[in-house]
Parts: C-alpha cells; sequence; structure tokens
C-alpha cells in the first residue's frame, strides 16, 4: 500500500487549507527572517518539498538560482503557474526527498512547513537529512522550519474544526503515540455533505532531537529559533526553526 504523503488526492483536497492565503501572505516574512537569520546574501538555493513554490518563488525574485523540489504533480503545476505569472525562472524537479541529492551545488538549502518526518523508519529522515548536507557546498546553510514537540504539547487539542467560506468543514483529530515521539492525524474533510477521511502518522521532533540530527550528519553552529524573527526556542516559540552549517 501507498504511504499517505503519496496520495496526490490527500494534497489536492488539503491544498486550500494547507496554503490558505493567509499562510501565502506570511511567506515573505519568513523569507526576510532567512535572510537575516543566515546572513545568506545570494546565490544557488535548493527548496527540498517544494509544495506550491511561495519560497522558491520569493527566493528567485531575489535573483538566486533556485530548484524546486516535490514528489507531488499537482503541486508542482501550482508552483510552475505561480512562477509563469510571477515572471520568474526556478528549476522544478518532481522526486522524493529520499532520493534527491546533488553534492556540492547549493549555498542554501530550505525544508519549511514540517516536511520532515513523514516515513516509518526514522533512517529515512536521516537520509534527507544526509542529502541536504552533501547537496550543499561547503560553507552552505541549511533551514528547517517544522512544528515542535514542544510546542504541539504546549497547545494541544485533540479536536479541531475550520469552517471555510465555501462552507466546506476541516475537522482535525490528533493523537499521541509511542510517548510523543508520533503524532497520528486525522483529517475529515466535509464538502457539499460528503465526508472524505484522510489518516496519517508524522514523527515530532523536539528541538533537542533535531539539534542532534543534523549534528550526527555533519552540520554545526546548529541554531534553534521559535519563528524565523529569531526568537528563541522557548516556551513562547510558535515554530522550531533550525539553522545549521557545513563546514569550509
Ligand atoms: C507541508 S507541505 C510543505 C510545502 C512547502 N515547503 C511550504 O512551506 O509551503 C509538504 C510538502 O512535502 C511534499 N512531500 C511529501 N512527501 C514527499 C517526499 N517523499 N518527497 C518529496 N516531497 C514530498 C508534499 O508534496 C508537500 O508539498
Amino acid at each position: 500500500m501507498a504511504d499517505w504523503f503519496e496520495d496526490d488526492g490527500f494534497w489536492t483536497k488539503m491544498y486550500p487549507y494547507m496554503f490558505s492565503e493567509e499562510r501565502l501572505e506570511t511567506t515573505q516574512h519568513e523569507v526576510d527572517g532567512i535572510f537575516t537569520l543566515t546572513g545568506f546574501q545570494t546565490g544557488q538555493v535548493l527548496d527540498l518539498c517544494c509544495g506550491p513554490g511561495r519560497h522558491s518563488i520569493l527566493f528567485a525574485q531575489k535573483g538566486c538560482q533556485v530548484t524546486g523540489v516535490d514528489r507531488t504533480p499537482f503541486l508542482l503545476k501550482k508552483a510552475r503557474e505561480k512562477a509563469e505569472e510571477e515572471g520568474v525562472a526556478v528549476e522544478w524537479v518532481e522526486e522524493d526527498m529520499r532520493r534527491f541529492s546533488r553534492p556540492e551545488t547549493y549555498d542554501l538549502t530550505l525544508s519549511m512547513l514540517t516536511s520532515l518526518g513523514y516515513f516509518d523508519d526514522p533512517q529515512e529522515d536521516m537520509l534527507v537529512l544526509k542529502n541536504l548536507y552533501h547537496s550543499l557546498k561547503p560553507g552552505g546553510i541549511c533551514v528547517l522550519d517544522m512544528m515542535g514537540r514542544e510546542i504541539l504539547a504546549r497547545n494541544f487539542h485533540d479536536t479541531v474544526s475550520e469552517k471555510h467560506a465555501d462552507g466546506s468543514i476541516l475537522v482535525q483529530r490528533r493523537e499521541i503515540l509511542d510517548g510523543w515521539g508520533t503524532l497520528r492525524n486525522e483529517r475529515i474533510l466535509i464538502e457539499n455533505g460528503t465526508a472524505l477521511t484522510y489518516s496519517f502518522e508524522q514523527r515530532i521532533y523536539s528541538g533537542q532531537e533535531l539539534r542532534e540530527s543534523l549534528s550526527r550528519v555533519g552540520f554545526h553552529n546548529i541554531t534553534l529559533y521559535g519563528n524565523l524573527k529569531g526568537d528563541p526556542y522557548d516556551h513562547r516559540a510558535s515554530r522550531l526553526v533550525a539553522i545549521g552549517w557545513k563546514s569550509k
């Protein structure tokens, strides 16, 4: 049976919720934050699991040469259309994050909006981090952004629902498994009286686990932040952001 993240229907149906107008509007601030926190100025950028390309396109608009990699054709199509509309060139690659690796090519690599933790085998997450490391030039920078375990624990609700302008309702049910190692999600989308249910599990990282994982693949000077404004990863954090460097 295919894994949940290989279900194109999931990404297609979740698209309006996952990539809401509100989220698209925050992207510019996220990109500004990445420039400020890393000191990165320009060069080759890899946006791994780029989805509809919201970060890729903004980096390209800043003059960077960008590769956006994702496994979901529907999202890559959205990304291509948006890049065309904005008149920017981005290299879009349809590939699995466990397989994409281009040794010593990039100055900056990104993994944004909790794009890690999808695989049953934790070694596959490590493989993704190794790929990011190998794809960086010496001195290159890696930025990861995700929902950290501490944040999830602080704000935990087992059921939340949102109603959208078109009348659809998205119900999200959550369960903690493996002693806070795994988050089980059930998303029920109710549209025109019909309910569609998607169930999936994700590995959840604490700040220290993410730092250790990055360190194990070779990154150094790893700093954790609680958002892309550069606030500390503490009890007020809204995101788990990790930035690490590859040695020169
Ligand atoms: C939560 S979205 C994040 C999208 C984007 N980074 C952003 O911030 O808007 C996760 C993305 O990972 C992609 N994805 C899921 N599994 C993948 C895999 N095995 N290899 C490559 N991409 C994958 C999905 O298609 C989706 O675009």
